[in-house]
């Protein structure tokens, strides 16, 4: 088995390089400015004054509460709590605020299936679907403080289902959808889950992709699963387990659209979600209700500078990533936007068909990943320019670190280079957008998310833990935040140990980040065996582990190369067991098996050794050196010099073929 946390990190030098050369800049104009929420450094100067009382003022301006907190922040590193003492229902505020407020006739959701049909939700609907479900899930048993998995395409009933949950104080833990049924076993036997809401299938690529064999399989091993709640969407066959599984459809028909939204404490908890770390457990990610919801509802309104009442949000990511649940169903809905949902991928029927979403609805403001603009990209500028973009107004990305090139096409193809572009750094562990530049305010470079929110206290730190003002280091955070993750679940110890535990007093976020000498901010990717796939974060250490539990691997190691479309690409050396002969599509197949497809190694090389150094460790950055064709320099520390020879002998036979 690969060894864990051998200490040496990505050294992203040619990207420093390469961005230092970016010296173009967008300020706001003047037309954009004109009609914008924030044109000054108000919201900074205020938060720089006191920034306890400035959340303060966003809680209580952004957010209705049922009694107010009693104490804005509690911290006692590593815990934070916000607004101690006040209650809320956080689904109340998504929903009931809205149709008490006179927009029950508002569109809450315009959805798009893959194969075309929509579907029309207005607020009032949304509140009334939701209620009836909370009464469903409470008829199942469902009390405060427990746990239900949602495992569903994108369809409205996971909006519904979180909503549901968050009505009724039990927290829920969403699995994307193209996860394994290890995966989502895993994540259900962690949170000790009761009930868990999948589908029949869903629609991709033009065709069915079934989800419920894969939920069956997983609750064969999860003890704690008392129901199955099956929503119908893909119409493929599924098997009911009697006594277990229940049609959603079925349950909702006799429910009542009267649940009222009981107090919650602000702590809480609101939900898990599960995301990769350093060892091949994934770490359920906890957050609570008062703080993430004024997060999300402050970062939505002002990062987007949105105007609710005309705007049209689309945010292109899963609900079963933090982005969706942040920005598709908590962030749009308690600000309520009227925003897109769309079920299938991006080239289905047509390449343009993110283009013909946009023109249909009129979407004012699009939240993308730089990944997707690189695939859009590369089917050319010519399939935009079959609509209409021109409802457009501000353009997001978020997910990776946006190459120039990347940022330049999507301002002059998409956004018709008027549209500010912010690009937005955050994690599954912030809650919230915390790094990003202000569309109004902000003058942007090309490739760079600029500054910290008004809010946010964020600073570069060299390895002896030294603050850096101009140059690379590792990006830290110095003040709590009310988004900020409050644990991981189950394991406090872990909590303190990754985030608290490298630089004293500061949250490690890991990623590292380079200052310019205007104090711009680029990030360059994670600094420790976290990679970025399209976006996703997959750790080198669960990849190798499901390697090695094929019974003819007998050691692997992953690295994340960089691929121009991806990011990066999960590429993996494989020492297979004496005796054995297997093809490595076989082994991709069986890591897809374990954890999902997004897993699967774009290149698997079957090699009878790894360079290890004389003490035995594998030296990735020699393996990442190999996968990305660079020349290889000192090999003096290596056990057997003559293996990378070897190595990049395989690796040159590919990249000929
Ligand atoms: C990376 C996604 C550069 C980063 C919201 C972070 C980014 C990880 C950006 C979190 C960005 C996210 N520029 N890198 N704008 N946004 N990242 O938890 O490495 O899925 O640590 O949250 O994505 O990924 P996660």
């Amino acid at each position: 088995m690969a060894e864990q946390g051998t200490g040496d990190t990505n050294e992203p030098h040619e990207t420093i390089d390469a961005l230092s050369a970016e010296n173009r800049k967008f300020p706001p104009s003047e037309a954009f400015k004109a009609n914008s929420l924030v044109t000054d450094t108000f919201l900074y100067d205020q938060a720089a004054e006191d920034d306890e009382a400035f959340w303060a003022r966003q809680a209580s301006g952004l957010v209705d509460w049922a009694k107010p907190w009693d104490t804005v922040l509690e911290w006692d590193l590593p815990d934070a709590k916000w607004f101690v003492g006040g209650q809320l229902n956080v689904a109340y505020n998504c929903l009931d605020r809205h149709v008490l407020g006179g927009n029950g006739d508002k569109i809450a959701i315009h959805w798009e299936g893959e194969p075309g049909d929509t579907r029309t939700i207005t607020y009032q609907q949304l509140l009334d679907e939701v209620s009836q479900f909370a009464n469903v899930l409470k008829d199942l048993g469902v009390q405060r403080g427990d746990r239900v998995n949602i495992y569903l395409p994108m369809v409205p009933e996971a909006a519904v289902a979180m909503l549901a949950c968050a009505r009724i104080g039990a927290a829920h833990s969403v699995v994307f959808g193209g996860f394994s049924a290890q995966s989502l076993s895993d994540r259900i036997n962690d949170a000790e889950a009761k009930v868990l809401i999948t589908a029949d299938g869903g629609y991709r690529r033009g065709a069915v992709f079934p989800l419920k064999p894969a939920a069956d399989e997983a609750c064969a091993d999860t003890p704690t699963i008392e129901h199955v709640v099956v929503v119908k969407r893909g119409g493929n066959d599924v098997e009911m387990v009697d006594g277990r599984d229940h049609w959603y459809h079925e349950l909702i028909e006799g429910a009542s659209t009267e649940c009222p939204a009981e107090p919650m404490d602000s702590e809480q908890l609101l939900f898990l979600l599960y995301t990769s770390g350093t060892t091949g457990k994934p770490k359920g990610i906890m957050h609570t209700s008062g703080g993430y919801l004024t997060h999300v509802t402050y970062t939505h309104k002002y990062v987007f500078d949105l105007h609710a009442d005309t705007d049209v949000f689309w945010c292109t990511a899963d609900v079963g990533w933090i982005t969706g649940h942040s920005y598709i169903v908590y962030g749009p809905l308690s600000n309520g936007a009227t925003q897109v949902m769309y079920e299938g991928v991006p080239n289905h029927p047509g390449n343009d068909r993110m283009w013909e979403i946009i023109e249909k609805y009129g979407v004012t403001i699009f939240y993308t990943a730089p990944t997707a603009i690189r695939t859009f990209m590369k089917w050319g500028a010519t399939e935009p320019a079959k609509h209409d973009l021109s409802s457009l107004r501000v353009l997001g990305t978020v997910g990776e670190p946006i190459n120039p090139e990347a940022w330049m096409w999507y301002h002059e193809h998409i956004g018709g280079e008027r549209c500010p572009i912010v690009d937005t750094w955050w994690q599954t562990e912030t809650g919230g957008i915390m790094i990003s530049p202000l569309p109004g305010a902000t003058t942007t470079k090309p490739g760079s998310a600029t500054f910290p929110l008004p809010g946010v206290s964020a600073e570069l730190i060299d390895d002896e833990g030294h603050r850096v003002d101009v140059g690379g280091g590792y990006l830290t955070l110095t003040r709590p935040w009310p988004g900020m993750l409050r644990g991981i679940w189950g394991d406090p110890e872990r909590f303190r140990e990754t985030y608290w535990s490298r630089f004293e007093g500061r949250y490690f976020a890991g990623d590292g980040a380079k200052l310019d000498d205007e104090g711009y901010l680029w990030l360059l990717g994670r600094v420790d065996d976290v990679m970025n796939i399209s976006g996703h974060r997959i750790s080198t250490t669960e990849v190798e582990s499901a390697l090695v539990s094929h019974p003819a691997v007998a050691e692997a190691a992953v690295v994340g190369a960089t691929d121009a479309t991806t990011g990066q690409a999960i590429i993996a050396y494989v020492i297979l067991r004496g005796g054995e002969d297997v093809d490595a599509e076989v082994l991709r197949n069986h890591v897809a098996e374990e954890i999902g497809a997004i897993a699967k190694p774009k290149q698997i090389y079957i090699t009878p050794d790894l360079p290890k150094t004389r003490s035995g460790k594998i030296m990735r950055r020699l393996l990442r050196d190999v996968a990305e064709g660079r020349n290889i320099g000192d090999t003096t520390t290596l056990a057997d010099a003559s293996i990378v020879d070897e190595l990049q002998a395989r690796a040159a036979v590919v990249a000929d073929d």
